[in-house]
């Protein structure tokens, strides 16, 4: 398994308000917590207009014995700047504080219509800017009853790996995420994961060894307090991408404890 530190990370999605964004983050950062030198990293990942007040509430709890929480987004325009209404620029982010952001989730690629080609520009996008890129990659349910698993996501890593190389996963953090098992309350088994998990970590390995041993593979996908723990003991899971179970701080906190 190595020496990698776990992560735990929240996608808020279009959750809550203002008010409840602030709230939130300051309960996580100034949660008092047990396990001193077992945390996790923690990220969270609110709505965009958010960014800005949430890292305030981050900056100022900093200080206190609680949890330290990164900041990330939950999308990034694949363009550097100019006439592209709506987006926002890796530049943007950086300047708000967020030090990760998410790309290819599987909201954006069946929503939105993201290309493979579009998820690898934005992820090189975030790279250029100094973002830690999380990679998103899953699969359908008809897609996996079809025997396409290994396939599918072996595509969505590979248009990243073509455009950016297996060395930028030196400073980038991979998410599996079944889309049946998004928000679903339906969660891979932690064998029906680390299979995926060590399929993806066997390909960058196929290029770049260090770098895979190093690199976190988060699991995404009705993770909660009750299963966390048998996911995150698997060898090649090295911890959670957390919907629904990230807008709650008591959830959320036994999700970063169960680590
Ligand atoms: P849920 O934990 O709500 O299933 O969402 C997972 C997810 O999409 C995180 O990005």
């Amino acid at each position: 398994m190595g020496d990698r530190r776990r992560i735990v990370a929240g996608n808020w999605k279009m959750h809550g308000s203002l008010a409840s964004a602030r709230e939130l983050a300051a309960a996580l950062a100034g949660a008092s917590h047990e396990a001193a030198g077992g945390l996790p990293e923690v990220i969270i990942f609110p709505p965009y207009p958010h960014l800005d007040a949430v890292r305030r509430v981050l900056d100022d709890a900093q200080s206190a014995a609680g949890i330290a929480v990164q900041l990330g987004a939950q999308d990034v325009s694949g363009h550097e700047q100019g006439a592209h209404t709506g987006q926002v620029s890796a530049g943007m982010l950086d300047d708000c504080g967020c030090s990760h952001v998410l790309v290819g989730h599987s909201e954006r690629r069946s929503a939105f219509g993201e290309s493979d080609e579009l998820v690898a520009r934005k992820f090189r996008r975030a790279a250029d800017h100094g973002l830690i890129p999380v990679l998103c990659v899953g699969e359908t349910l008809p897609e996996r009853e079809a025997g396409q698993t290994g396939a599918v996501v072996l595509k969505q890593l590979g248009s990243v790996m073509k455009r950016c190389g297996a060395g930028a996963f030196e400073r980038a953090v991979l998410a599996y995420e079944p889309v049946w098992a998004i928000g679903t309350g339906l969660s891979a088994t932690p064998e029906q994961a680390q299979e995926v998990h060590a399929l993806l970590r066997g390909e960058i390995a196929r290029s770049n060894a260090k770098i895979a041993a190093g690199l976190r593979i988060l699991y995404g996908g009705s993770v909660n307090g009750a299963n966390a723990a048998p996911l995150f003991a698997q060898p090649d899971i090295d911890g959670g991408l957390v919907g629904g179970a990230s807008l709650d701080a008591k959830d959320f906190l036994r999700i970063i404890t169960a680590v």
